[in-house]
């Protein structure tokens, strides 16, 4: 099995910038987990969202989810179709959160997860990494940041995008959402027992990404000739 370090929290709290500064600089795979997700997630807006954990299931069974091009922007399909932006959007975010609490579909996507880890080293970023996915993780992060912060850096993200939301909208949806990727019964939010906790607030990035990248060439188990930097893949 290979090298995996594991990036969760809940959102915005920096893991998408941070797991991917991680993989361009060691030249590993960067697995963005919220990705199935929400592709899934787009799928069931689309056809009608399924309301049980057996027709949600079914649905992910006959889902096609890949990724492909510049890992740091990678570009994800669904079915064969590039849904890389409108899987951005906030009512998507909601749609990944509630479809992500059935089990049958957790167990499928996890298992898509875990074949990418037989390949090659990476960096994962979600939810419940460092506890479910890969327990065994070598080096395992779980980052928070105060929430008017995170909302703060989401809604200046939705708005750079050019999307019309209020900070107060943008409130409501991340608390609502982390309540509910924190208390569903299957996999949720919470640091593993092992992992070491970054609180975002007010560190700044250059110097997150340092410190978790001490972490990890620090770790017994690095590859030695691990650093390819620029050979990050999606
Ligand atoms: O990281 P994100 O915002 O793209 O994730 C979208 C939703 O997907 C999140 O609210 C909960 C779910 N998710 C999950 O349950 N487990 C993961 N490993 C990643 C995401």
């Amino acid at each position: 099995m290979s090298f995996v370090v594991t990036i969760d929290g809940p959102s915005a709290a920096g893991k998408s910038t941070t797991a991917r500064a991680i993989a361009e600089q060691l030249g590993w795979r960067y697995l963005d987990t919220g990705a199935y997700y929400r592709a899934l997630a787009l799928k069931g807006m689309r056809l009608g969202m399924p309301a049980y954990d057996e027709a949600a299931t079914r649905l992910a069974r006959e889902t096609r989810i890949e990724f492909s091009g510049d890992p740091s922007r990678a570009h994800v399909l669904l079915d064969g179709v590039d849904v890389t932006d409108a899987i951005r959007a906030p009512d998507v975010s909601e749609g990944a959160s509630r479809i992500a609490a059935f089990p049958g579909v957790r167990r499928l996507l996890v298992e898509w997860q875990r074949i990418l880890r037989e390949r090659e080293p990476l960096v994962g970023e979600g939810r419940d990494l460092g506890t479910v996915v890969f327990p065994d993780a070598e080096v395992k992060l779980y980052l928070d940041a105060d929430p008017e912060t995170r909302a703060k850096r989401r809604h200046a993200e939705l708005t750079g995008r050019g999307l019309a939301v209020t900070l107060d909208a943008v409130r409501a949806d991340m608390r609502a959402r982390d309540e509910r990727d924190r208390s569903r019964s299957d996999s949720p939010l919470k640091p593993a027992t092992d992992a070491t906790v970054l609180d975002t607030s007010g560190l700044d990035l250059a110097r997150q990404v340092a410190a978790a990248l001490a972490l990890v060439r620090a770790h017994p188990s690095f590859p030695k000739g691990g650093d390819v930097p620029g050979r990050a893949r999606a």
